[in-house]
Formats: C-alpha cells, sequence, structure tokens
C-alpha cells in the first residue's frame, strides 16, 4: 500500500473513534494515545519514509505532519498532559552528574589579590590608573626629565608624541594626589609595559603593584616597616629581606629591596641568577620634586612610595621558569592554578 492510503486509512480510522469519543464510550485521552502517543500508529508510519525516494520525502513528510495536526486538534486535547508512560519516569539520584568545568586564577590576579588584602589590613585603599596615558603623568610630573633613558623609544610604546602605554603604575600616583589632599594610603595595581624583546625572563607586559603612603612626619624607618611587613605576610614570617640603595627620579632617597629565597632547586638558581636573592620592589621617600607637580606643601607632607614587580615573585612562589606562560593561556597551565 503506498503512503498516501495508508496516511488516508489512518485518517478515516482515527474520525470512526472520534464518533466514540463523542458518544462517549471511549475517553480521548486513550484516543490520543492510540494515535499520537509514544507508540502510537503515527509513529508506526514514520519508518515508512525511509523507503520513499529521497524527493518525495518532504512531501509524505508533511502529509504526516498535517495528519498529527489533525487528529490533535479535533482532541482539543491537552497535548502537554503527561502520558502514563512518562509518569513512570523518576530521576536516578545515584547515577554521578555531569561534571562542569570551572574556571581558575590566573595566578598573576592570585597574587595581586593577595597583595591587596595584605596593604588593606593596614589601611591601604586600591585604586587603579590608566594604562594608555600622557607623557606628563609617566614621566614629567614624576621627575623624569626629558633625556632619561626611560624615555628612550627603545623601552617606551608611544602611540603619537604625547600619548603612550605606561611603562610603570608610578603615573597613578600623580593622577591619584591630583585629585585628593593628604593624607594618602593607596595601593595601585595593574599592567604596564615596555617595548622589550620577549625571551623566557622578559615581556613587553606585565604587572606592578603601586604604593603611596603621605602623612605629616613620615619617616624610612615607617616605609622599611611597611615593606617586611609586607615580605613577612606574602612569603612567611622567616622571609629575610634586605635593602640596598638604589636611584629613581621621583624618591630621594631610593632603595630596593630583595628577599631572600634560597636555593632549594634548579629553577631558584635560575630565577634568582644563583644568588638566591630576588630583587622585588623599587622604593624611596617622596622627591619634593612631585610634590611640587601637585601642588603639595613639602614642608608640611612628607611620604613614601614603592612599586612591587608582580611576574618575578610569581615565578618564585609558583616555580615558573619562563614568564611566558603567563600570557600564552594555554589551559594545561592555567588548570594547574585551581
Ligand atoms: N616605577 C619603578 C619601576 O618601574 C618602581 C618604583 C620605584 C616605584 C620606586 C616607586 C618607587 O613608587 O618609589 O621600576
Amino acid at each position: 500500500m503506498a503512503i498516501t492510503d495508508q496516511i488516508n486509512e489512518l485518517k478515516s480510522n482515527f474520525i470512526s473513534d472520534l464518533k466514540l469519543v463523542d458518544s462517549k464510550s471511549i475517553d480521548s485521552e486513550s484516543i490520543y494515545n492510540k494515535y499520537l502517543g509514544r507508540k502510537g500508529l503515527i509513529n508506526t508510519i514514520y519508518p515508512l519514509l525511509s523507503k520513499v525516494s529521497k524527493s518525495d520525502k518532504p512531501k509524505y513528510g508533511s502529509q504526516i505532519n498535517d495528519l498529527k495536526i489533525f487528529i490533535s486538534d479535533k482532541l482539543n486535547f491537552n497535548k502537554n498532559k503527561i502520558s502514563e508512560e512518562d509518569k513512570t519516569f523518576t530521576i536516578d539520584t545515584s547515577l554521578p552528574g555531569n561534571e562542569r568545568s570551572i574556571g581558575s586564577i590566573h595566578p598573576i590576579t592570585a597574587i595581586i589579590n593577595e597583595i591587596k588584602l595584605i596593604f588593606e589590613k593596614i589601611g591601604f585603599s586600591s585604586i587603579y590608573g590608566p594604562e594608555v596615558d600622557s607623557d606628563y603623568y609617566n614621566f614629567e610630573a614624576l621627575n623624569i626629565p626629558e633625556h632619561h633613558p626611560a624615555r628612550d623609544m627603545q623601552d617606551t610604546f608611544y602611540i603619537d608624541k604625547n600619548i603612550l602605554l605606561r611603562t610603570h603604575t608610578s603615573g597613578s600616583q600623580i593622577h591619584f594626589m591630583e585629585k585628593h589632599n593628604p593624607p594618602i594610603r593607596i595601593i595601585s595595581p595593574g599592567k604596564v609595559y615596555r617595548n622589550e624583546d620577549i625571551s623566557v625572563r622578559s615581556h613587553c607586559l606585565f604587572h606592578q603593584v603601586e604604593g603611596l603612603y603621605i602623612d605629616k612626619n613620615v619617616t624610612f624607618s615607617d616605609l622599611k616597616g611597611t615593606l617586611n611587613y609586607f615580605a613577612e605576610e606574602l612569603f612567611g614570617k622567616k622571609i629575610k629581606t634586605r635593602f640596598r640603595p638604589s636611584f629613581f627620579p621621583f624618591t630621594e632617597p631610593s632603595a630596593e629591596m630583595d628577599v631572600y629565597w634560597g636555593l632549594n632547586n634548579e629553577s631558584d638558581y635560575r630565577i634568582t641568577k644563583g644568588t638566591g636573592w630576588l630583587e622585588i620592589l623599587g622604593c624611596g621617600m617622596v622627591d619634593p620634586e612631585v610634590f611640587k607637580s601637585v601642588k603639595y606643601d613639602s614642608k608640611i607632607w612628607t611620604g613614601y612610595a614603592f612599586g612591587i614587580g608582580i611576574e618575578r615573585m610569581a615565578m618564585l612562589l609558583y616555580g615558573i621558569e619562563d614568564i611566558r606562560a603567563f600570557y600564552e593561556g594555554d589551559i594545561r597551565f592555567l588548570r594547574q592554578f585551581k
């Protein structure tokens, strides 16, 4: 029998069944199940489609669908009603659930979050400066004169003559001081950029956390106390630190702080260049020239500043020897930090 004949036959059978429903000798739910249920007659027709040619399939397919619509319209029966079969469906709570893969916190973000907490505990708030900034904020207001090597085209990505990608987070000090009066206690984390060759140890993008404290009678020993507290919180109470004299145009006097990590394995040797010591930050007492740029009276106000480099510390803490691993987004690397 051709498909069309079968469809028509099914339709006339349904019409006579429908009369039984009208006379209430049979209920509409059983008719619904007979024709449209999971094992209903309509579903026995579909397999016949596999026997017709590809070009005829849409024609017969739509004839079947029309019949389906016809039946359900006529029955005017709640098609969403749960059939007896479906009612027996239960959830097997003993089956294992579907595992969802959740992301992990990037190691750089994790360390920055930790540093924020450490400084929050002693009253520092976090603020953010712009990554695209002007020459003025990145250099000039920080007492970095025109001929300073940091301004060299080789170090800085210039967008145009006056606009650049910041080379350090120190410019956010100026942005903040312009808008606020002392006393000030802030840290400012973020990305910085330098036009450097990318290698195992250096990258054109990295992260810093800037710090700035301004009040009356701030001394270098306040600075040392704060930074030693920071190192102990991050690396543990036993960490050894040392301060070396240094130079930065925006601080006077200036220093660099190293932590003694030790030489416990080969990656410690490589990251600390065989010394066990790692330089983690630059710091100093804010230079009066900087106060001049933001119109603070340096006879009243004193302060200290510091800039912590994040990547090298993260490499040491996590034993990562190649700085590029931080920026490649390789899921196999990132998954280790769950
Ligand atoms: N901006 C410096 C750098 O990128 C780090 C630094 C040194 C920041 C001394 C400071 C500071 O605030 O006082 O190398």
